[in-house]
């Protein structure tokens, strides 16, 4: 790895919610669910520079304050689903890049992003009414500098992320781990081996009592499988680079 990629640095906000801050100083955020959170550090709640905000699926603890971030930071790209995209235009929100799964886009000039699936739902309350959001979706980010990493949204293990290894060869996922809602530790082991990672980032556990999935439960499902892939736990408000 370059050492323009080593300077990438990514913030876990808590919960799914992550900050890539590139060597340049461009940001991009993945998920906002900050003032929102009960796990978001006060000091990450309210983002003063966001150039590209993604969003994995239309539920309140992946998007929440995605109106009020684009407000304040007026990213230049806004990417998520059709529908995710539609509704936010509707509240205003501009320069979305909506996109399908299977597809990429480039993205502040040199950022290539493809939407893949993810086995999961996607809708949101407005009143007591229900709103479609599309289909759930991942995010597969391929930096300048060739680092490339997946964010896997909220999602079951499948066995076609077999397909994003081959198709994209992430070094680097962030896999929800928290079960419940999403996989749980021993999915994701499957999951690890299926994309063939070097390092995971667990999110979507500890926020709520029911995600009860740790990391410490990853470590033990890989090792139980002789899979050689290391688990960077974060907490919220921890910066790494990869
Ligand atoms: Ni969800
Ligand atoms: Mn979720």
């Amino acid at each position: 790895m370059s050492s323009q990629a080593a300077a990438v640095t990514f913030t876990f906000c808590g919960h799914s919610t992550v900050l890539c801050t590139l060597a340049d100083g461009r940001v991009l955020l993945i998920d906002p669910f900050l003032a929102s959170s009960p796990v978001c550090p006060p000091d990450l709640a309210q983002p003063s520079r966001v150039d590209a905000m993604l969003i994995t699926h239309a539920h309140p603890d992946h998007m929440a304050d995605a109106v009020s971030v684009a407000e304040q930071t007026k990213p230049h790209s806004v990417v998520a689903s059709y529908e995710v995209c539609a509704w936010l235009e509707g509240r205003g929100v501009g320069n979305t890049h909506p996109m399908g799964i299977g597809g990429s886009q480039t993205i502040l000039g040199d950022i290539k992003v493809t939407q893949v699936p993810a086995i999961h739902s996607s809708g949101l309350l407005d009143g007591d009414r229900l709103i479609y959001g599309g289909a759930a979706t991942g995010f597969v980010i391929r930096l300048p500098q060739d680092l490339v990493f997946y964010h896997a949204g909220d999602t079951a293990v499948f066995s076609d992320m077999r397909l994003i290894a081959d198709l994209y060869s992430p070094t680097l996922a962030f896999l929800p781990i928290g079960d419940h809602f999403t996989m749980g530790p021993r999915e994701a082991a499957h999951a690890c081996r299926f994309l063939g990672v070097e390092r995971v980032v667990p999110i979507h556990h500890g926020t709520f009592p029911m995600l009860t999935g740790t990391p410490e439960a990853l470590r033990a499902e890989l090792a139980k499988r002789g899979l050689d892939c290391q688990v960077v736990a974060l907490e919220p408000g921890e910066t790494w680079s990869p």
